[in-house]
């Protein structure tokens, strides 16, 4: 894979790091905001305990568990549900920079689920009243904006705030590669964060 993205099995192939997976749950919508804005797709992201928007996952623990097992169980504990996430919805992985020179060597994986916006309403409701970890790891799931408001608010605000590791690299290729904002678009919002 290119620009230093690994497959699943490229990222396996190394020895001596630990695995983070996380994963971008999305759904599309018809419904309008102000009744007239079409907000077209549902993407979750959270708000983490660091204060620093991410996606649900964590560290796998690789001695017990399979990438996909760990990325269930962190969404079991992170949202309060259980969901299916499979080799399928692998889309890259890549070795995270390291914070400091003993910090562990870290490859962080990320996937991709399309849910219905029902299966989404039901992940927000659980991550808010039975997820373990809602108010102390978690202190709640946030839908991203994808559209501009008049003033130049919306998408371009949403990522002037601080992401953790490479979530905001993350959370734009998606974008893209799904298809779900016109590359046009997302350089308009991208030139108003700068500002
Ligand atoms: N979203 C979140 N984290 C990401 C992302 C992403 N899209 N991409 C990479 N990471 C990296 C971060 O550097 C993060 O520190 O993966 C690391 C592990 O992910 P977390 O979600 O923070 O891990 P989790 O297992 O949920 O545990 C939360 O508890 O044990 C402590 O300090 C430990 O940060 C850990 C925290
Ligand atoms: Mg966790
Ligand atoms: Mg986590």
């Amino acid at each position: 894979m290119a620009n230093g993205q690994l497959s699943r099995a490229e990222a396996l192939a190394f020895s001596g790091y630990r695995h983070a997976c996380h994963v971008m749950l999305y759904s599309d919508t018809k419904s309008l905001l102000f009744g007239r804005t079409p907000i077209k797709h549902v993407i979750l992201m959270q708000m983490r305990f660091d204060g620093l928007l991410g996606f649900p996952g964590g560290f796998v623990n690789q001695s017990q568990e399979s990438l996909e097992a760990g990325l269930c169980r962190e969404l079991q504990e992170e949202l309060g549900v259980a969901l299916s996430i499979s080799e399928d919805d692998h889309v890259d992985a890549r070795h995270a920079p390291r914070t400091a020179p003993c910090s562990p060597r870290l490859i962080t994986h990320f996937y991709v689920k399309k849910l219905t916006e029902e299966q989404i309403k039901e992940v927000e409701q659980a991550s808010a009243s039975t997820a373990r970890d809602h108010g102390q790891e978690v202190l709640g799931m946030v839908r991203v904006p994808l559209y501009t408001t008049k003033n130049g608010g919306g998408l371009s605000s949403f990522l002037s705030h601080a992401f953790i590791g490479n979530a905001r690299t993350q959370l734009l290729d998606s974008l893209l590669r799904l298809r779900l904002l016109a590359p046009e678009d997302l350089h308009k919002a991208l030139k108003h964060s700068m500002k």
